[in-house]
Formats: C-alpha cells, sequence, structure tokens
C-alpha cells in the first residue's frame, strides 16, 4: 500500500545455522496490482526448492493508511488523550504491514509494542504480557488470515465480566461497559461449544471503541471491537455481540477463501447467531429479530435494484490490473459490504437445514462442519460439496437442482432469495406491532384504539419492528407522524441507537423538520457506517432543506469518519469519492 514506506528486505540465515543475523539484503520491488493496493516483489537469490522454509525480514514504516486509524482526543470518549486503532477487514490491513492480504492463506503472529506512558496497548491475540518500558509482548498461536490481526493503543482499562471474559474501554465508559455485559457472556460462549464444538481462541474479550468506529462489531479473535452504542443500558443490543462470538466458529475458523465468497463468512455466522439466540431467548423473539434483519434486506434490495450484480452471494472481484494497464473491471471488496451476504446468505443456510428437515441433524452437520474445515479457508464449492457428502440421501434426491432453488442460482443469481425461512413464530411479538403500524398509518387516526396500546412494556427489537413498518408506509398522512413522536417520547428522544436510526429514517421520509436536529445530533454522536450511509442517502434523496442538512452535517462529521465511511458519504453527496 502505498501509505506503507518498505525500506529494506532480507534474506535471514536458516535458524540456528550460520550467517549474518541482518540478513542478505534483497531488491524489493512495488508492481500496479489495484487501486487499493501494490504487489510487493522482492527477489529472492536463488530460486527456492519447493517446500523450503525462507524467512524474510522486512523493515516498514506504516502511518496514514486506512487501514491505521488516529484520533484525536477530542474524538475519543473522554477527551484527553489520543488513541489509534487498526480496522483490516477486508483489505485494509495491506496498510498497516506487509503481509498476503488475502483471507485464503493463515498464520500465527507475535508483535512487541511499545506506547508512551499512560497507554495500553491490545491486540487480537492469544496471550499478552506487559513488560517493563511500556511494552506489550502479544502473540496469536493459532492460525488466522491477515484480516484479524487487530492493534489498539489508548487511554484503555479493563473489567472482568466472566471466568474468560472482560470488557475494555476508556475509563469514563468502563463502568457502564461492565455493567451492560456483566455475567451475560459466558452463556452465549458455553451455548456456542454445545451447538459447534469447542471455543479454540481461550479469551473472549469485548473492547469499547471510540464512536467514530465504523461497525457494530468486528470479531478479531480474542477481543471483538464493538461500537460505544451497544451501551444502551439494558442488553438490548448483545445481538451483535451473540454474532460477533459466531464468528469464533464462522469465519475465524473456517475462513472465506475471498471476499467473493463473503457470505460463507457473514451467512453462517448469522444462522449461528440465530441458533445461539433461540437457545437463550427462544423462538418467538429470535424471529422478531430476523423479521427486521429481512426488513434491511428489503430496504437494501429496493436502494440498489434487486439485479445489481451485489445482490448475488458469490460477487465477482476480478483483479483490476490486465497485462500492465490498469482496467477498472474489478470491484474493491470493501465495497461489497451490504445485507444481502448477511441475509440472503442466512436464508441460503436456512434452506439447507430446512432441505435437512431436522435441527438436531442440521446442528450436527454444522459441528462436523467446523471439525473437517477448521483453521482453513474454503470456498462455496468445498462447504455444498461437504453437505452432499455428509447428507448422501439428499445428494442421491438431487437437492442441488431442484428448479427454483439450485444451488448455482443461489449463488450466482442477484435478487430476492428463492426461499424464506418461517419466522411466524414470531408473530405474538410481531402482530401488535403490525397492528399499531396500520393504526398510525390511516387517514384519520383512530385515537382511542391507538391508546388502548401500551408500548412500555415492548422489547427494544419489537419497537424496531415497529418503526420499520412505520417507515415501510411513509409517508404518512399529514400531520401523524408529529402526533406519534408527542405520543412516545420514548421513541422520539430515545437514546438507543436503532430506534434513533429508526426514527431519524421516518422524520426524513416525513419531511418532519422540526425534528431534523435530532439527525444532525445521531450523525455527530456516532460514525458507524450502516447508521451514517443510509441517513445521507435519505437526506440527499429528499428535499432541498435536507440536502443542506446533509452538506452541513457532513463538512462538520466527515475528519470523525472512517475514511471509508467518508468516501461512500461523498459518493452519495456527489462530492466525488468512491463508493
Ligand atoms: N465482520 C463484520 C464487520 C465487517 C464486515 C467489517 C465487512 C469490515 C468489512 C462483523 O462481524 C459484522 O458483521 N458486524 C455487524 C454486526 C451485526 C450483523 C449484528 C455490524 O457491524 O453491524
Ligand atoms: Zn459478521
Amino acid at each position: 500500500h502505498p501509505a506503507l514506506a518498505v525500506s529494506r528486505a532480507a534474506l535471514l540465515p536458516p535458524p540456528g545455522g550460520p550467517g549474518d543475523a541482518a540478513g542478505q539484503a534483497l531488491p524489493v520491488e512495488s508492481r500496479p496490482f489495484a487501486s487499493y493496493g501494490s504487489a510487493l516483489h522482492i527477489a529472492l537469490p536463488k530460486a527456492p526448492r519447493a517446500g523450503q522454509l525462507l524467512t524474510l525480514l522486512i523493515d516498514y514504516e506504516a502511518g496514514e493508511g486506512p487501514g491505521v486509524c488516529w484520533l484525536s482526543p477530542e474524538q475519543t470518549a473522554g477527551k484527553q488523550k489520543p488513541y489509534m486503532y487498526t480496522q483490516g477487514q477486508a483489505v485494509l490491513n495491506r496498510s498497516f504491514f506487509p503481509c498476503f492480504d488475502t483471507p485464503s492463506v493463515k498464520f500465527t503472529y507475535s508483535a512487541t509494542v511499545k506506547v508512551p506512558e499512560g497507554f495500553t496497548a491490545v491486540m487480537s491475540a492469544t496471550s499478552w504480557e506487559k513488560q517493563k518500558d511500556n511494552t506489550f509482548v502479544f502473540k496469536m498461536s493459532q492460525p488466522i488470515p491477515s484480516y484479524l490481526i487487530a492493534l489498539v493503543v489508548g487511554d484503555i482499562v479493563s473489567a472482568d465480566v466472566g471466568p474468560r471474559s472482560r470488557v475494555w474501554a476508556e475509563p469514563c465508559l468502563i463502568e457502564a461497559a461492565k455493567k451492560e455485559y456483566d455475567g451475560v457472556i459466558e452463556e452465549f460462549l458455553v451455548v456456542g461449544e454445545k451447538l459447534f464444538g469447542p471455543y479454540v481462541w481461550g479469551r473472549y474479550d469485548i473492547l469499547f471503541m471510540p464512536p467514530s468506529f465504523p461497525f457494530g462489531g468486528m470479531e478479531n479473535p480474542c477481543l471483538t471491537f464493538v461500537t460505544p452504542c451497544l451501551l444502551a443500558g439494558d442488553r438490548s443490543l448483545v445481538d451483535v455481540i451473540i454474532h460477533e462470538i459466531s464468528h469464533s466458529w464462522f469465519g475465524n475458523l473456517i475462513t472465506n477463501a475471498t471476499w467473493g465468497e463473503f457470505w460463507l463468512n457473514e451467512g453462517f455466522t448469522m444462522y449461528a447467531q440465530r441458533r445461539i439466540s433461540t437457545e437463550v431467548y427462544g423462538l418467538p423473539y429470535t424471529c422478531l429479530e430476523a423479521a427486521t434483519g429481512r426488513a434491511l434486506l428489503r430496504q437494501h434490495m429496493d436502494a440498489t435494484g434487486e439485479d445489481h450484480p451485489l445482490n448475488k452471494l458469490r460477487v465477482v472481484i476480478e483483479p483490476e490490473n490486465f497485462g500492465g494497464f490498469c482496467l477498472f473491471l474489478g470491484v474493491n471488496p470493501d465495497d461489497t459490504y451490504n445485507e444481502t451476504p448477511y441475509e440472503k446468505g442466512y436464508c441460503f443456510v436456512s434452506y439447507l437445514a430446512h432441505l435437512v428437515g431436522n435441527q438436531s441433524k442440521f446442528d450436527a452437520f454444522l459441528q462436523a462442519y467446523v471439525n473437517r474445515f477448521k483453521f482453513q479457508s474454503i470456498t462455496a464449492d468445498d462447504t455444498l460439496g461437504f453437505f452432499l457428502e455428509y447428507f448422501p440421501e439428499l445428494k442421491e434426491k438431487g437437492v442441488d437442482s431442484i428448479p427454483g432453488f439450485e444451488f448455482d442460482r443461489w449463488l450466482n443469481t442477484p435478487g430476492w432469495p428463492p426461499y424464506l425461512p418461517d419466522l411466524s413464530p414470531g408473530q405474538q411479538l410481531m402482530r401488535p406491532a403490525d397492528e399499531l403500524a396500520e393504526l398510525w398509518a390511516a387517514d384519520s387516526l383512530n385515537m382511542e384504539a391507538i391508546e388502548a396500546v401500551d408500548i412500555v412494556g415492548w422489547r427494544t427489537y419489537q419497537l424496531v419492528y415497529f418503526l420499520d413498518q412505520v417507515l415501510q408506509k411513509s409517508p404518512l398522512p399529514e400531520g401523524n407522524v408529529k402526533r406519534l413522536s408527542k405520543m412516545y417520547p420514548k421513541i422520539s428522544k430515545a437514546q438507543n441507537a436503532e430506534l434513533r436510526l429508526r426514527w431519524c429514517q421516518i422524520v426524513l421520509k416525513n419531511n418532519l423538520e422540526a425534528e431534523y436536529s435530532k439527525v444532525k445530533d445521531f450523525l455527530h454522536s456516532q460514525g458507524k457506517q450502516k447508521y451514517t450511509l443510509p441517513l445521507y442517502r435519505a437526506m440527499w434523496g429528499g428535499s432541498e432543506a435536507t440536502q443542506a442538512l446533509a452538506m452541513e452535517t457532513f463538512s462538520a462529521t466527515a475528519p470523525q469518519l472512517h475514511i471509508n465511511v467518508q468516501n461512500y458519504v461523498k459518493k452519495i453527496l456527489g462530492l466525488g469519492g468512491a463508493e
């Protein structure tokens, strides 16, 4: 990556053998590869034998790359000290250190990190130790792909929340962080192990990131990074933690060999997440959560068009460079992050379970699958081949080629999933929300019926589901949203980020100018990509007033957004960024 300055490469003598410890310097050259990085060519003195082990030493300096984020004190919760974090997925770690930055290659690593007084370093590693001079030594003893190496340096402290888990956060957030997850993490790990086999990573810790962290969660092994938006005070957003824990098997143990099959990571993880959720919280609640996921997929496909090439499970990511010409035929893997690999992927895995027809048999398959491919990087063909091998009676029946449901169609045809899992067990939680949304969409409001519904006891995801229904029916008849806002301060004045997102979307779609400041406040308070982009799209697709709001908000918040998110917003606003 251009942000990486490689100063020297050398071939080290074989371990234990004679030779210069500084190694033999080798010629280094950077050659064009793609818009998101180049190829580092190192010329060996002579061609190695097949299977020969070589040790290369590369001296380099990393600084302002997209994978390494430097935050000023104002961008932290405590506002006292600077902070740095890395975010590797999908192809950003090449600006952090030289590597085979592809998920098809796995390796162990160790790192020695020296930081200034008053700072702590943490990494995605199985063990760490603090030595003198503020030096931290880390070791990851299991093979992982490059995108899972992660480092944070900041004013952070930790608190135990379980036998193998602690939370990390800035000192001003640590109490809230501990309270949010004290005593709940272990149960998810235990259920995960029961379903999918041993948890191989040792610890499972959670690091609460500064507000500009672009994701809800990132499954860095041993140490999940999460947005501070999860600090809702009531554990209502714990599904994100269950999701990241599920990556311990799907994604981190079995990894997609290419970013073109990202659904293997995320679709299986969504399925695993909902299996754990079903065991812990029951089927009705899990179906409700899955229904909000389906609503996101609907919104995404409506926004992009069902036929969009990224709405396939298998995305074509061609090299951008052909015979020395820079042809932009390819897709930047980071641009393929959308709802399709998650929710269409979830539908495909659910379809496989439906073909099996028995939950415990399918659970047993998942465990066998993890055992078969753990520590490997694989393709969907490997997955589906193993599925048919594991269930020979299904293979015999030709389930991979049932008209309309061909495996090939699932993978290679864009659009709405041909099969949707049955979410009707969630009806008892969804129906009241559906009915209430119906009432609020009426031309003349039936206040008596509306007042008869008490939403005080509703769970967060019931409110989220209700708001998604209201959003789908918006714009509502004149005046209705204003009344709704007044009637439910629990929603319109919510602090919960999932509720705030939906409320802001409703405000924009209904041109409720009196509450535009809430959109602005929400976008100032955090920088999660999945919250930020939909709101800018809504503002830019709206009135002159909302377009002005978008411009004003972006000029004020751009410096605090992750560089990728900045570029996507620029693209939405026609400011020449690359989406
Ligand atoms: N691995 C993803 C986040 C990610 C994806 C980072 C692609 C970079 C590129 C993580 O596991 C994830 O899916 N997070 C979700 C959680 C949600 C589905 C519960 C998020 O951030 O919203
Ligand atoms: Zn994920």
